[in-house]
């Protein structure tokens, strides 16, 4: 897909006019640092180059159109009356960020917008989150309305836990909105604070691996998971002065929490973020095969003690690990399906595709798909200069379920 035919398509079904404007929002992957953002600890995602890219004009009414390249119909949104959700409808994540943008006192004209993904949906890349970042930004981007990326991040994040009713964190949006090329982003979720880490991975590649296992149950095991950690929250603050499961200490749990299982789930935050910790000060010195060990690590925390893994998820990163030259892996996002990652050295990195599709398969009877993705930026605006780029490196492919 070239932005002529992009173009050419959104002309196909909202009519010819004035030149659309083009923003792309990327996806993510966590490296380390799962299920902490609603727990107050620190993160290290980043951004991907696979992403959604939105056609956007104006259409002098006060209608938002918006057309999604891969499901029949249109969402259509009409500015003066009430906004509501259908029931599992992909246009509820943009519906959302108009309600909460008009809610905010945003005044937004008509237009009509065509998307375009690169990112496969519900894969633990952050699809919802990339489809609601970008719809925000290119509203108050064509509107002329201020930008602040860490506004639009929170706003999403609203949308999410409000509107569509999962109760995540900040992650996912945050990364969206405030990627870095070649970077991720160390985000403490209390605090919002966040710095810029260079992820030089020296002779390896991270390769993203999508176990192709859809999700199930994911938001309600999602919110399961939530309320675990808030009653153990809930249990720890009668004993001591603390503003989040993070700021616990695991001997803490041995004396005060009864319950086997939300013992586990406790210690998996409480030493996924002391992970997150080792895990810069192995980036800072350099040592790739420490940081390789962490992701595996968390692996099997998020395995054993938070369970949000599962038969596929467990099987791709178990069968990476056995091929010279992988030095970690772990299951990466919400969990119960979808992606994993690994770091694998980068000359062994074809054949270690090879292998493990075979042997991924032979277990599961599902084809797994990899991805090339460098590390991109956050949401932006595709300037006639950038487009053709952009359209060479990251949407040619676009993905087909
Ligand atoms: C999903 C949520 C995030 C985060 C991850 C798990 O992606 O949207 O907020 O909780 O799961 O780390």
């Amino acid at each position: 897909m070239t932005t002529q035919n992009l173009i050419e398509k959104f002309e196909s079904y909202f009519g010819t006019g004035s030149e659309p404007q083009l923003f792309f929002a990327p996806g993510r992957v966590n490296l380390i640092g799962e299920h902490i953002d609603y727990n107050g600890g620190n993160v290290l995602p980043c951004a991907i180059k696979l992403g959604i890219t939105a056609v956007i004009r104006k259409n002098d009414s006060s209608t938002i159109l918006m057309k999604s390249l891969y499901t029949k119909g249109m969402v259509k949104v009409d500015l003066n009356e009430e906004i509501n959700p259908i029931n599992g409808d992909w246009g509820n994540y943009p519906k959302g960020v108009i309600a909460f943008l008009l809610q905010n006192g945003i005044e937004l004209s008509g237009c009509s917008i065509l998307f375009y993904s690169t990112l496969p949906a519900g894969s633990g890349l952050s699809s919802s989150a990339s489809l609601e970042v970008l719809t925000a930004y290119s509203l108050l981007k064509i509107n002329n309305q201020k930008i602040n990326p860490i506004e639009i991040a929170l706003l999403c994040q609203k949308v999410e836990n409000e509107y569509i009713g999962v109760s995540c964190g900040i992650m996912d949006q945050f990364s969206v909105a405030m990627g870095k090329k070649d970077c991720a982003i160390l985000l403490n979720c209390q605090s919002l604070k966040y710095e810029y880490v260079p992820l030089q991975l020296n002779e390896y590649s991270l390769v993203i691996m999508n176990s192709n296992k859809k999700r199930e149950l994911a938001s309600s095991k999602y919110n399961e998971r939530k309320l675990e950690c808030d009653t153990v929250l809930n249990d720890l603050q009668n004993h001591y002065s603390i503003a989040n499961l993070c700021e616990a200490q695991l001997y803490q749990l041995d004396f005060h929490i009864i319950d086997e299982t939300l013992k586990r789930r406790a210690r998996h935050v409480i030493s996924e973020n002391n992970r997150v910790n080792s895990a810069i000060d192995a980036l800072q010195n350099n040592d790739i095969k420490q940081f390789g060990e962490l992701l595996t690590a968390s692996h099997l925390s998020l395995k054993n003690d938070y369970e949000v893994s599962g038969f596929e998820l467990d099987t791709i990163v178990e069968e990476s690990l056995k091929i010279n030259g992988c030095i970690g892996a772990r299951m990466t996002g919400a969990g119960f399906g979808g992606c994993a990652i690994a770091l694998v050295a980068t000359d062994v990195v074809d054949i270690f595709k090879e292998k493990v599709s075979a042997t991924y398969y032979a277990k599961t009877n599902i084809l797994p798909a990899f991805y090339e993705s460098s590390i991109g930026a956050g949401v932006h605006e595709l300037h006639s200069y950038q487009i053709l780029k952009q359209v060479q490196d990251d949407i040619s492919k676009p993905y087909s379920s």
